[in-house]
């Protein structure tokens, strides 16, 4: 196995790091010029909740025929990530499992076989990188970074060169990672499901990741955007992001009904259902004519009662599940987010070291939008 490498990389962390392949005898490039550097990264270890993530040391090596070595710049966290770590999502994953399913960084070295990208590109990727472009297929989820592949949370990341994306040069590290899952699954059901046009309706629940990225994005493309939350507080910074219907769910848990008379009485024209079947009822009467609703989320659990779903028929509302979506759409919105300057709203930023504290940050839900990690 032999790599591109050129580039010496001291890695933070005060980590041991050896010579890049470029200063290497010929016989040590032989042996694997990245096998004497030594990283850091989080590991599952055990998914007994955020105290079971462990943070290791580990031998690097070179990227494989095909794969690219990233240093990690930039990681965001996902609610998703959450009920990983507590062995709540799907099945339980082997303890050196690295998690976090977004993230940005730097090209370090790139395997044989790989064209069109060098060390020094400014990278990302989507998290099914196996899903490049066209319909969904379950065979995506066997490569799923952060779930069944490793992820994010560590210092070198080695990806798969036909998944990753080159950020546009106006974009930084943590708007790249932010814009991930969040992006991609916001992106999917405003743009390809719901084929938003200014003068939309949005209407979007919570004001989380997804829904925070969905309301940015609906703004960016002209619509209106109805939110939800449990606090005036966040409710009154969705209005500072452009949110105009602001509807507060503990006060008035028949929200759907607000929603409605906000709109003249028509109803919405796309639904960002971040919350899921538990609400879906309410989102469903909220709904115009011709109504799109990604289903998309967990947050409310799964209820005993199963929703009414006859208005579906009488007002021709289109319901699609959603997971997340593919690099071609994940390329898309990073050059619109280029194009047009989208910031995604960060709530707060930790440092590497303190990944844990991310993690606790993202549970206790006191957050807007997105939580990032990032590495220097
Ligand atoms: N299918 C997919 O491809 C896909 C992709 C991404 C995410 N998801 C799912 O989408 C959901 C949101 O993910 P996220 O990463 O954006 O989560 P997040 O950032 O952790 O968002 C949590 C926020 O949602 C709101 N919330 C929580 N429980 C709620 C409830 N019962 N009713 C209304 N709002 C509630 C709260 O905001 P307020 O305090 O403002 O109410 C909370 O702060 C999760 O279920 C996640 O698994 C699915």
């Amino acid at each position: 196995m032999s790599s591109k490498t050129t580039r010496r990389k001291a890695l933070a962390g005060g980590l041991a790091v050896a010579a890049a392949a470029a200063a290497a005898p010929q016989a040590a490039r032989a042996r694997d010029a990245w096998a004497d550097t030594t990283y850091q990264r989080y590991e599952l270890a055990g998914q007994r909740g955020i105290a079971s993530l462990q943070r290791n040391r580990r031998q690097a090596r070179s990227p494989g025929t095909g794969e690219v070595l990233v240093r990690m710049r930039a990681a965001a966290l996902n609610y998703r990530d959450l009920l990983l770590a507590a062995g709540q999502y799907g099945e339980p994953q082997p303890a050196e499992r690295v998690p976090l399913s977004d993230g940005a960084g730097e090209v370090l070295a790139v395997g044989d076989g790989v064209t069109g990208l060098a060390p020094g590109d400014r990278v990302t990727a989507p998290h099914f990188l196996d899903w490049l472009a066209g319909d969904f297929s379950p065979a995506i989820f066997a490569n799923d970074a952060g779930i069944t592949t490793d992820g994010w949370l560590s210092e070198l990341v080695w990806l798969p060169a036909r998944s990753v994306v080159r950020l546009p040069e106006r974009l930084s590290f943590e708007t790249a990672a932010a814009l991930g899952v969040a992006g991609i699954t916001a992106w999917r059901v405003l743009q390809t499901l719901g084929q938003i046009k200014a003068g939309d309706t949005v209407l979007t629940l919570g004001t989380g990741g997804v829904s925070i990225m969905a309301l940015q994005i609906a703004r960016m493309n002209g619509a209106r955007v109805a939110i939800t939350s449990s606090s005036d507080d966040k409710l009154a910074l969705a209005r500072d992001l452009g949110a105009e219907i602001t509807v507060n769910y503990r006060q008035e848990p028949e929200w759907q009904n607000a929603v409605r008379a906000a709109t003249g009485g028509r109803g919405v024209d796309i639904v960002v259902e971040t919350v899921g079947v538990a609400t879906l009822e309410q989102s469903i009467a909220a709904c115009a004519p011709n109504a799109r609703v990604g289903l998309l989320g967990v947050l409310g659990g799964i209820p005993e009662q199963f929703p009414n779903l006859l208005p579906l028929y009488g007002n021709n509302i289109h319901l699609q599940g959603i997971t997340s979506g593919s690099r071609a759409m994940h390329a898309n919105l990073l050059e619109a987010a280029s194009v047009n300057q989208l910031e995604p709203y960060v709530d707060k930023v930790f440092d590497f070291a303190d990944a844990q504290s991310a993690y606790a940050h993202l549970k206790a839900a006191g957050h807007v939008g997105k939580v990032l990690i990032t590495s220097r």
